[in-house]
């Protein structure tokens, strides 16, 4: 599956079915985050930790400060914000290239920062204001590595399917 689109109704759906995710990822893969302030961006990647790295999920906040948070695995998830950052100059500056190839796996808010820096194969996921606590999350994979991460993931997290 490339395409997948489904409601959640609470931020509580979103950790959920960020875990469900998270406890199919592997070393390598790449994972970015799209859509406006409060679109459930973070609250999507504690979801993550908790499934791929459960022992190190307490750790996660917002690093739009620090621009990258590191929560230990193995495998290591590097979670970015690049909110703060003008553009992929400054980026390829601060040498976070390195971390998109190496063996952990990457989490990255405001992904459009990275222009061409974007890794090729990844899992695309916007999240769009549908009410109060409900949001509309579009999940697209690129390149054949991240495709069986959508596969029956609705049929386990018993998600409204739009
Ligand atoms: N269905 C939902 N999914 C995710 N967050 C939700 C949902 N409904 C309400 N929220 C709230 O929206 C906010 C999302 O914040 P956050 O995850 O920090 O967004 P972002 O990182 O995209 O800026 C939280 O306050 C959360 O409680
Ligand atoms: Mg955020």
């Amino acid at each position: 599956m490339t395409r997948l689109v489904l409601t959640t109704f609470s931020a509580g759906e979103t950790e959920r079915l960020g875990q469900l995710l998270g406890s199919r990822l592997e070393r390598g893969m790449f994972i970015a985050l799209r859509g406006e302030l409060g679109g459930g961006k973070t609250c999507f990647t504690r979801g993550i930790a908790a499934g791929a790295v459960p022992h190190s999920a307490h750790l996660v906040a917002s690093p739009t400060f620090a621009i990258m948070n590191e929560y230990p695995g193995p495998p290591t998830v590097y979670h970015f914000d690049f909110y703060r950052l003008g553009s992929c100059h400054e980026i390829a500056e601060l040498g976070f290239e390195e971390f998109f190839e190496g063996d952990g796996i990457c989490i990255v808010e405001w992904p459009e920062r990275l222009g061409e820096l974007l890794p090729q194969d990844h899992l695309s996921i916007t999240f769009e204001h549908a009410g109060d606590d409900q949001r509309t999350i579009t999940l697209e994979t690129f390149g054949k590595r991240h495709e069986p991460l959508l596969d029956g993931l609705t049929i386990v997290a018993d998600f409204k399917i739009v």
